[in-house]
């Protein structure tokens, strides 16, 4: 799908979108307890932003991109609304160059560009934290792209960021009782040396 096609996909969307306050992707929220005091993050594809938000009111100064105009004009208002500051900016992050060593924290949820792996790791800062969550290929419920080309093979999250230092990872498959469990997305939350 061409750049622009997916910012009117998306632009559609979120113009259609409920107004209450997002959430942060359960990898964040779960794990908040890794987080350092405060510092600079990115919540990069962030949509309405429900990560920035979180990290904003944290204390962390936060970055936020997405390929999306309509989305970004939403979290700039929430933000400003809430009192909390977030550099909101429309960036198509498959061409715009990434800042080296700029980050303590990067959140990625629901959104994976397999190319774009290297580029957040030498984003973050040695210490920094990545929080990644997104849909893997083996999941029971049809929730999330149909595109294999967007949804997770086995490990692959520890693959794609194998120089980091994993403090979290779940990913369940198909193993054992799929009534339980948590079961369509991978976890991994990864430190850089
Ligand atoms: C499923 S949404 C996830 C949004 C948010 N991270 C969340 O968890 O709610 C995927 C997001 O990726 C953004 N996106 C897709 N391609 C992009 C690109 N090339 N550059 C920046 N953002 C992109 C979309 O606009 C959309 O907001």
């Amino acid at each position: 799908m061409s750049a622009e096609a997916t910012r009117e996909k998306w632009d559609r969307a979120y113009s259609d979108a409920s107004e209450r306050e997002p959430e942060p992707a359960e990898v964040l929220a779960d794990n908040a307890h890794l987080l350092p005091p405060t510092g600079q993050a990115l919540d990069l594809a962030c949509g309405l932003g429900g990560n920035a938000l979180f990290l904003a009111r944290r204390g962390f100064k936060l970055s936020a991109w997405d390929i999306s105009p309509v989305a970004i004009a939403r979290l700039a208002d929430l933000a400003g609304r809430l009192g909390l500051e977030i550099e909101a900016q429309v960036r198509d992050v498959g061409t715009m160059p990434f800042p080296r060593e700029a980050f303590d924290v990067v959140t990625v949820s629901r959104f994976l560009a397999r190319p774009l792996a290297g580029p957040i790791y030498d984003s973050l800062r040695p210490g920094g934290l990545l929080f990644y969550q997104t849909f893997v290929r083996e999941k029971p419920a049809p929730c999330g792209p149909c595109n294999p080309d967007y949804l997770l093979a086995e490990n692959e999250l520890l693959q794609l960021f194998d120089g980091l230092r994993v403090l979290f990872y779940r990913e369940e498959g198909l193993v054992g009782d799929l009534t339980a469990g948590n079961r369509n997305e991978a976890y991994f939350v990864g430190q850089k040396r």
